[in-house]
């Protein structure tokens, strides 16, 4: 593909990733990059990205038709750092044959237990429970403070039965939870089959759960589909949890929801916008327990998110078949 006495090709890495990761890459390319652990400018992306035969990039980035036409017609890979591949714009990158590498697998155990954590933070409220040991509320042993839902004979819906759903059902199983659903656009039934679940149509879903998990990814029609209408057919003792992307939340609703007590509580991995304001009405609610996009922040999950994003762009500048392309 890029033989020998050609020029290297140029790669534009939006953010500082690991050594490893890097060293492959420049073995092979001549790299360019934005070398700080926050965020590459807009300006800074569309300047960069000029005339680079391959992006890698991450879920901060947005690759739209402005940048794939800053970019111009060398552009033939784009590797994302994240299983999400939202913040790209699929339709506009295929009708320029470019190919999409992105990450499946690598980050799914460290993202299930994420959603148990997240979902036992909430539920028993230990994030509360903490303020309060360290700011002298802990006055005396007492019956009924902080007090929370329990996982034992609870009923678990799922929405999202892709690799990260699955893995949490299989998480939450040991916890003697009484019945374990999920709502999925295919049907699954081998998978569920195998963990003990059944599929189930929304409704029942959310009426029936007491633990309501979201693990979808973000598309049009998984779009706001948790809304004021949604809440309101879930339990008022419901913990409601989100580890896909804010972006499935109507949030206003949810905020709606948590106020008047339409559910018991929320968990947050993700919301909209990301980093949330400090000023967000959901920071005002202690029924509300809000991470900042951790789920696949292992040491291990984020290490070879990064050597796959690169062997991805490597594989892809060879003309070989990506380890994890994107096929849409
Ligand atoms: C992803 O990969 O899409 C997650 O949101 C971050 O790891």
């Amino acid at each position: 593909f890029y033989s020998e006495k050609m020029s290297k090709p140029k790669v534009y890495v939006t953010r500082a990733i690991t050594t490893e990761a890097m060293n492959i890459l420049e073995e092979f390319c001549e790299v360019s990059s934005w070398p700080e652990p926050d965020p590459v400018s807009r300006d800074v992306l569309l300047e960069n990205v000029s005339g680079k035969d391959a992006l890698f990039c991450l879920l901060t980035d947005r690759i739209d038709k402005e940048v794939l036409d800053k970019a111009g017609p060398n552009l033939k890979i784009i590797a994302t750092m994240s299983v999400g591949y939202d913040h790209l714009d699929v339709n506009e990158i295929k009708k320029r044959n470019i190919k999409i590498g992105y990450t499946p697998d690598v980050l799914t155990d460290a993202t299930a237990e994420l959603t148990v954590a997240l979902l036992l933070a909430t539920s028993r409220r230990l994030l509360e429970a903490n303020e309060e040991a360290r700011n002298g509320g802990w006055k005396a042993w007492s019956p009924f403070w902080l007090c929370g839902p329990g996982l034992n004979g609870a009923t678990v819906g799922i929405v999202g039965f892709g690799r990260i759903g699955q893995e949490v059902a299989k998480r939450l199983k040991p916890f003697n939870i009484k019945r374990l659903i999920y709502h999925n656009r295919s049907e699954k039934a081998k998978e569920a089959k195998e963990i003990g679940a059944t599929r189930v149509n929304l409704e029942e879903l959310l009426a029936e759960s007491d633990f309501v998990i979201a693990t979808c990814a973000l598309t049009p029609e998984t779009k706001e589909m948790f809304n004021d209408c949604a809440f309101k057919k879930m339990k008022p003792t419901a913990v409601f949890i989100n580890t896909s992307r804010g972006g499935v939340v109507h949030q206003e609703s949810l905020v709606r929801a948590l106020t008047h007590k339409t559910i018991w509580g929320a968990g947050l991995d993700v919301m909209t916008p990301e980093p949330l304001p400090v000023d967000d009405p959901l920071f005002k609610l202690k029924n509300c327990v809000i991470l900042p996009h951790i789920g696949s922040a292992t040491i291990e999950a984020r290490s070879t998110m990064a050597m796959l994003t690169a062997k991805n762009i490597l594989a892809g500048l060879k003309g070989e078949n990506m380890p994890a392309e994107l096929k849409i």
